[in-house]
């Protein structure tokens, strides 16, 4: 199965992303990532070898248009499973249509706690003692779709957003691999039960 991940930042889940699905006999491949604008994700992709595409909004006349190019050209990249992978861009009614059921999301919160642009920021600043990561897929709202996998993280009183989002993202991109390849190992059962009964 081709997986197109979507990013635009550092580009840390992407290579988790892209270390788990490196090997030769590895079932899922990535076969594009889209940015949209420049950043470190985007060089890894380009270090990596992967089809890199750029979808940036002021290219585009409004979002409505920029999300409909965004739909062709993950649509172009043969996508069968979607990850926004710190994507800091909300997908419109034309790309969530298409990929339907089909996108995945990390979050750096335990959600419904704490959605948003902001989620360790906002954490910290609750003061909860345990916050985690969650994987959920993508619906029409931010950060609200059913929830595929989630794990904690303790929160110390010696933590700032930064290290206290280097320790999530290390769950996150745990748990990003771990349903992904639930993703893939169910496509890839249902094509043997394609070819077993043709
Ligand atoms: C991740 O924590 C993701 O959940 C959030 O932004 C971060 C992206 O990290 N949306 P990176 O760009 O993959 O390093």
């Amino acid at each position: 199965p081709a997986v197109v991940v979507l990013a635009s930042g550092t580009g840390s889940l992407l290579a988790a992303i892209i270390d788990a699905t490196s090997a030769p006999n590895s079932p899922a491949r990535i076969t594009g990532v889209v940015v949209d604008r420049d950043c470190r994700a985007a060089e890894l992709a380009g270090a990596a070898g992967i089809e890199l595409r750029r979808c940036v909004v002021a290219d585009h006349a409004d979002r409505t248009a920029w999300d409909a190019a965004l739909t062709d050209v993950v649509a172009d990249l043969g996508a069968d499973l979607v990850v926004t992978a710190g994507f800091m861009k909300i997908l419109g009614r034309a790309f969530l249509d298409r990929f339907a059921g089909r996108i995945i999301n990390s979050h750096p919160a335990l959600l419904p706690s704490f959605p948003g642009a902001h989620a360790v920021r906002d954490a910290l600043a609750h003061g909860v003692k345990v916050t985690g990561a969650t994987v959920h897929l993508v619906d029409d709202g931010v950060d609200t779709g059913p929830i595929l996998a989630q794990a904690p993280v303790m929160i110390d009183d010696t933590d700032d957003e930064i290290s206290l989002h280097d320790r999530i993202k290390t769950v996150e991109r745990v748990l990003l691999v771990q349903v992904i390849a639930s993703f893939v190992t169910r496509a890839v059962v249902s094509e043997g039960r394609k070819v077993r009964f043709s």
